[in-house]
């Protein structure tokens, strides 16, 4: 049973319940600042979700490719992987509890043919301090399913991970935990759920790989939960019918279900493979990692499966337009890169991993995702540039080592400048002072510890800060500055020429900021001019609606649509002004927007651009405020 037949029988399963395919987004959303990298199937669905209407209806399902590097250092272990495949199905106010656990559960024992007695099932609890309900209802559907087949499940009340490893399973087959483990919002629990996102309390599949997966003198007693490595989640069903306000949650409008599964995983448990690096979606680079060395996966698999993973993510971050660089997603980009480069030096692979891995990559998935086939030359050259950048990195990064260390000494300072400045690995610097006999300050590794900590917390304090605000929030001020982008992005074409091409957006309750294709600066006389323009528009207080298009006859009339997103067979449009008759722009777009450009102006505000700069070569980059 292969990954395609997994991916395959999944959709068709869901086509067969009447969902629309849609296409998967980029790993680099458009219009999302609240995360570099789209990390699961929701996130482009995130207006829906909040309920406006999605031009293919009510229900959705597809496969999307989703990076989340939270979980960076995990990798090496036989589950955790940054980039995956995640199968996914959405009800937008459709269907609810009972159909989502009925199809799933009957996919994976119809279907993929999983032993019903492998299955384990988790449920929210609820939350006494928002006046959360106990998912009951989910609860005895699921009993009701094992029923069905022959198997009498009870329920127990696990509360949490920690109390379960104590207490153990109690011959339990569905439990309830709290919301650390059954609560799904972008940001993770309740405490952590965004303000203004979806949210709710959600249910989890496992499947049970055996006891002897279980470390029980690590881990504690077993339950679905644990981190162990004998149960692996497959399937995880969100009930998003709450959104977070600045006091709790309140209902919305419609009851969503968001449900996501790892196809990877999926693949796993259907092989009753735990390692899911011996998938056929891993497995070629393992092999072709394993005779290139010489070596034997089995007796270092973490070296073999950092370089893996970290190279699937790259070639679909080179596939998807990310250029490694020292900012944001190419940041992230050049990192994994890095860090798989040096994995190869250890196995003594010294072949480029552009040769020798990209090409399996694209064998795995081209016939799924036909795009990888006409970039397959581009990626491996955007690649292999990079794994070149390293290696002239390294050199200066010897230069270095040798200029700190003249008094044959290695501090951990001199260690974490090595790592943090020059982007020399730690471990080739351990390494050279070995070779050179050069003495370590005691207390080497405690010292760079240390400052690694206070490093990661200076960035971490980014993250937090460029997660408040964002369009994701749907709060007033974000929505005005939404449409004011739509605005702007007209006044840039009309001002600098139509061929100026939007590249990113990211708007905040603070600002707006829009990168968009352009060789040379604004001059200020422009600047004026595009402010004018935006004014204008305001002032002529247009009104916005939005309609259902047919995707190719949207793009013939000319409507604008952001790069690098990809779109279904019918696109939402907004129009500000009449549709049919005389307006300023049409863009394709989920929205939401204000209903009249006037509301901008509110409170007196005028359009102003704070900011304009390069942001990288040939591409512009401008800050706007509402004031
Ligand atoms: N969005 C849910 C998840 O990522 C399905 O687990």
């Amino acid at each position: 049973m292969t990954s395609k037949f997994i991916r395959q029988a999944y959709l068709r399963h869901m086509q067969k319940r009447d969902h629309a395919l849609i296409g998967r987004a980029s790993l680099v959303l458009q219009n999302d600042p609240t995360t570099l990298f789209t990390g699961s199937g929701m996130q482009p669905l995130l207006p829906y979700l909040l309920g406006e209407s999605h031009p293919q209806g009510q229900r959705l399902a597809n496969s999307q490719i989703c990076l989340r590097t939270q979980d960076i250092d995990e990798v090496g272990d036989n589950s955790h992987t940054t980039c995956f495949e995640m199968l996914g199905n959405w009800s937008l106010g459709d269907y609810f509890k009972k159909d989502q656990l009925t199809w799933f559960f009957n996919f994976l024992v119809d279907d993929l043919k999983l032993d019903v007695n492998r299955l384990y099932v988790t449920c929210f609890r609820g939350d006494d301090k928002y006046s959360l309900k106990k998912d009951f209802t989910s609860a005895h559907i699921l009993q009701g399913l094992y029923q069905a087949r022959g198997l009498e499940a009870k329920i127990v009340d696990l509360i949490s991970a920690d109390q379960a490893s104590q207490s153990g399973m109690q011959d339990g087959r569905i439990f309830y935990y709290n919301d650390d483990e059954n609560w799904w919002s972008r940001g993770g629990g309740i405490d952590k759920t965004p303000l203004g996102d979806p949210a709710g309390g959600d249910c989890e599949f496992f499947f049970d790989f055996g006891n002897e997966y279980h470390n029980q003198d690590k881990y504690g007693l077993p339950h679905p939960a644990s981190d162990s490595g004998r149960f692996l989640e497959i399937g995880n069903s969100v009930f998003m019918e709450y959104q977070k306000t600045e006091t709790g949650f309140q209902s919305l409008k419609s009851k969503n279900v968001d449900f996501g599964g790892g196809l990877e995983r999926l693949v796993a448990a259907s092989l009753n493979q735990p390692d899911i690096f011996k998938t056929d979606l891993l497995l070629p680079m393992i092999e072709k990692l394993s005779y290139l060395s010489q070596l034997d996966y089995a007796n270092q698999p973490t070296s073999f499966r950092i370089i893996a993973d970290h190279w699937r993510a790259a070639t679909w971050l080179a596939l998807d337009g990310v250029i490694p660089s020292n900012k944001e997603q190419g940041y992230v980009m050049r990192r994994l890169i890095r860090r798989a480069q040096l994995q190869a030096s250890k196995l003594g692979v010294k072949i480029s991993l552009s040769d020798i891995l990209t090409p399996l990559i694209c064998q795995v998935y081209t016939e799924a995702y036909p795009e990888f086939e006409k970039q397959h030359t581009g990626l491996i050259e955007v690649l292999k540039k990079e794994e070149q950048v390293f290696q002239r990195t390294l050199k200066a990064g010897l230069r270095q080592f040798e200029k700190l260390t003249q008094k044959k000494l290695l501090t951990g300072q001199s260690l974490f400048v090595l790592y943090d400045t020059y982007g020399f690995p730690k471990e080739l610097s351990l390494e050279e002072a070995h070779r050179q006999d050069i003495t370590l300050e005691d207390n080497l590794l405690d010292k760079f510890n240390q400052l690694m900590i206070q490093q990661r917390q200076r960035s971490q304090t980014i993250e937090i800060g460029s997660y408040k605000g964002g369009l994701a929030d749907h709060q007033p001020m974000t929505i005005k500055y939404h449409t004011a982008t739509h605005l702007m992005y007209k006044a840039l074409k009309l001002t600098l020429g139509s061929e100026v091409t939007q590249r990113g957006s990211n708007i905040t309750t603070e600002r707006l900021r829009f990168d968009f294709s352009h060789k040379t600066k604004v001059t200020p006389e422009q600047i004026a001019q595009i402010e004018d323009t935006v004014n204008q528009q305001i002032e002529a207080d247009w009104k916005i609606t939005w309609e259902i298009v047919d995707t190719q006859k949207a793009l013939a009339e000319g409507v604008l649509g952001a790069f690098g997103d990809k779109y279904g067979d019918k696109v939402k449009v907004y129009t500000v002004g009449d549709p049919q008759g005389k307006h300023y722009s049409r863009e394709i777009c989920g929205g939401p927007h204000v209903q009249r450009t006037s509301q901008l102006s509110e409170d007196g505000r005028r359009f102003k651009i704070i900011k304009e700069e390069s942001s990288s070569a040939g591409v512009r980059r401008i800050k706007a405020v509402l004031k």
